[in-house]
């Protein structure tokens, strides 16, 4: 029993280490198998219906951009903003959100080309209905990230982290956006 006892503690400590790096609560994180698992739940935790719709930028990772334009067949808009040059501005974000929009993905720091999303303007500017689905795997252990500007933080952990291929979901709980994934462990 001491090997499962320590598995816990050991991921007791690594909760408060990413709770000390994005300024969020140990228990608002989740060690998980990756990144993409974590955008599926919290995707899979918001009540769709019809009419609703995404938002994303064209240059946003695609486990982000296809698990929004899977919700089609449910009658949810899937809106791709066109980054214009390859950058994404946030007013064409804010732009393309409306009463209808239940869920914006972005990559704090884009894959592609290196652009940092400035999260607290994002996340001050749009409808604090929306939920805020950051990806977080391009910043997470090498810059500043404040967990605070979302609703969810996600990331992998084989990049700046430099751990092995698992992932990291938060739920900021200080917020008020509700947590009902459909799939749990
Ligand atoms: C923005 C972003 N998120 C996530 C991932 C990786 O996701 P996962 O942990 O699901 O492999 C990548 C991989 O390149 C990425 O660029």
């Amino acid at each position: 029993m001491a090997g499962y006892a320590n598995h816990w503690a050991m991921g007791s400590v690594v909760k408060q280490q990413l709770a000390s790096l994005t300024n969020l609560n140990a228990e608002d994180f989740a060690l998980i198998g990756n990144a993409s698992k974590g955008i599926a739940r919290v995707v899979s935790s918001v009540d769709w219906r019809v009419g609703d719709n995404t938002v994303v930028a064209d240059v946003d990772y695609a486990s982000g951009r296809f698990s929004l334009a899977r919700l089609t067949s449910m009658g949810v808009e899937n809106r791709v903003v066109p980054a214009d040059d390859n950058f994404i501005k946030i007013e064409d974000l804010l732009a393309a959100c409306d009463a209808q929009t239940r869920l914006l993905y972005i990559i704090h720091v884009n894959a592609h080309t290196g652009q940092r999303i400035d999260l607290k303007r994002l996340s001050e500017s749009i409808d604090p209905n929306v939920v805020l689905l950051v990806d977080a795997s391009h910043s997470l252990g090498v810059m500043p990230v404040d967990g605070n500007y979302c609703d969810f933080l996600v990331a992998s952990t084989y990049k700046f982290l430099l751990v092995t291929h698992t992932g990291v979901l938060a739920w900021n709980q200080r917020r008020n956006m509700g947590f009902n994934p459909l799939s749990v462990g």
